[in-house]
């Protein structure tokens, strides 16, 4: 379980089995600010408001600086092993299968079930925005799950389909679709972000951190949701033109215009409306999601006051307040419009993970199937988008995005010690794009990733052992004897696709599938 898949045989076997190249370093900008920019500022900015006040500022500033340095790391990797799977495969060809099945199992977690998140709050905004506009009160049963009193999220279950068929029928026009709603979040954005800045009061950022430090690192291991996403850029090698140029400026460019945005647009909030926790009757701190915090804005509310952190929909709450109405509605109908652009890409980086687990032979074949006339892997797509729209039908947003949080901070872990050890195994590769101070940075990287993970609430924190327990049951059960390097199995035969491979590679002893010493 501790065996590698040579590098060169991860390049040859993508070279011969391959999906189409269609993506440019523009189209891959904008599928990594589709994935990027989403629930996270328009949705959970006020229950990182509630945990560190106006201190929020310093939590995306921590959590945008681990992700920037993780995509560091993420892009020399990226750039090098340019196909599918991304931090699954650089485990692999470095750490070892064991390793990058753990890895590949947390994926899981960032991708769809961060695809259920943000569906969970699409189906808020548009709720809010059918029932303002329509003046209409939709039954909470079909529009939440239990743990918000109702019965099931219908709303999360369309938007989750319809995204699924939209990537089915194929990646050039999902992700010219993307482009689309890209522009539609940022002008949400920039017309906060422009009407909010002017209007600037210093008292609002005081007291900073009502919470103190450990409330200002706790916002930044829940608000590092925001960020995810940037990395589901790398999933796309395998189809992108000219990937050993175009990924990197995919990531660090999409990364860093999200975070001029977030920068901006938590400045207006806090300064322009204020961002004050609020606190329980005895002046305790209260969770983001609880019952008693839900209980006091209700009593808050009732008294004509509506802090940020009550709010569902903080950014359209703020413009209102501000007395800009219209910019209200255009910020909510923006967000209703531009959140699917973030299931689809995290749908989209979930079904290459496990395309090119199914093509490692950790996963069954039929997961790699790629469909004659689309082109997209259809099987494992439609797999996918049943499971996130289970998650999406049930469970809370908070809570899901703290869950997607520990696996990707697993990830991204897993990824800056897979840079150093390559650096040190194989130094003399090329390189198309060398993290700068790789020993500053990388180890950086994954201390961030620890100190955010033992942050975050303790029910994300306990599951993701869970998690990965049933992952490894999983992997013995199936994946460490199908497996393909295990096998001895490193390559595909170039024209049938979907053909089982043939050995080049075999493990010592055994002889290669279909050769003489086999037949006889
Ligand atoms: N970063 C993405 C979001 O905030 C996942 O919705």
């Amino acid at each position: 379980m501790w065996r590698v898949k040579s590098l060169d045989a991860i390049l040859a076997t993508a070279e011969k089995k391959s999906l189409h190249r269609s993506l440019g370093a523009f189209q891959l900008t904008m599928l990594g600010i589709g994935g990027i920019i989403g629930t996270g500022i328009f949705v959970l900015t006020a229950e990182a408001a509630q945990k560190a006040g106006p201190g929020m500022m310093v939590s995306f500033i921590i959590a945008g600086f681990v992700c920037a340095v993780a995509a560091l790391c993420y892009a020399e990797l990226a750039s090098m092993v340019p196909v599918s799977g991304s931090a699954y495969t650089y485990s692999y060809a470095v750490l070892g299968e064991f390793f990058a099945w753990l890895v590949g199992w947390a994926l899981i977690l960032e991708y769809a079930v961060a695809a259920s998140a943000v569906a969970v709050g699409w189906s808020g905004y548009m709720v809010g925005l059918i029932e303002a506009s329509l003046h209409v009160q939709l039954p909470l049963a079909l529009t939440a799950g239990p743990y918000a009193g109702g019965i099931v999220n219908l709303p999360a279950i369309v938007i989750s389909l319809a995204v699924t068929g939209l990537l089915i029928l194929g990646t050039k026009e999902s992700a010219t679709v993307n482009s689309v709603l890209v522009i539609v979040k940022v002008a949400a954005l920039v017309a906060f972000i422009w009407l909010a800045l002017p209007v600037i009061n210093d008292d609002n950022f005081k007291p900073f951190a009502p919470l103190g430090s450990t409330g200002v690192v706790a916002a930044a291991a829940s608000i590092f949701f925001a960020y995810v996403g940037f990395d589901a850029v790398s999933t796309a090698a395998e189809e992108t033109k000219n990937p050993q140029r175009n990924i990197p400026i995919g990531l660090i460019g999409s990364l860093i215009i999200c975070t001029i945005f977030y920068m901006l647009v938590a400045a207006g909030a806090i300064g322009a409306y204020g961002a004050q926790p609020v606190f329980g009757p005895g002046g305790e701190a209260l969770a983001p999601g609880s019952v008693m915090l839900a209980e006091q804005c209700s009593t808050l509310s009732g008294a004509g006051k509506m802090p940020l952190v009550c709010s569902k929909e903080a950014l359209a709450h703020v413009m209102r307040e501000l007395g800009h109405p219209m910019v209200g509605k255009f910020i909510g109908l923006a967000a209703g419009i531009a959140l699917p652009s973030v299931i689809l890409m995290m749908i989209y980086g979930q079904t290459r993970i496990f395309f090119v687990m199914s093509r490692d032979g950790l996963l069954p074949p039929v997961l790699s199937k790629v469909h004659p006339k689309f082109k997209t892997p259809h099987i494992v797509t439609m797999i996918t988008g049943v499971g996130v729209t289970f998650a999406a039908a049930f469970l809370p947003v908070g809570k899901l995005a703290d869950i997607s949080n520990s696996g990707t901070l697993f990830a991204f872990l897993m990824v800056s010690i897979a840079v150093m050890m390559l650096r040190v195994k194989q130094p003399d590769r090329a390189r198309p794009f060398r993290t700068p101070l790789v020993w500053v940075i990388a180890p950086v990287a994954a201390a961030g990733t620890v100190v955010l993970f033992f942050f975050l609430p303790h029910d994300a924190k306990l599951l993701f052992p869970v998690w990965s327990a049933i992952g490894l049951v999983l992997y013995f059960a199936y994946g460490y004897r199908k497996s393909y390097v295990g096998r001895g199995i490193t390559d595909v035969p170039e024209l049938a696709e979907d053909a089982p491979p043939t050995a080049v590679a075999p493990m010592p002893g055994a002889p290669a599938p279909g050769s003489k010493e086999e037949r006889d």
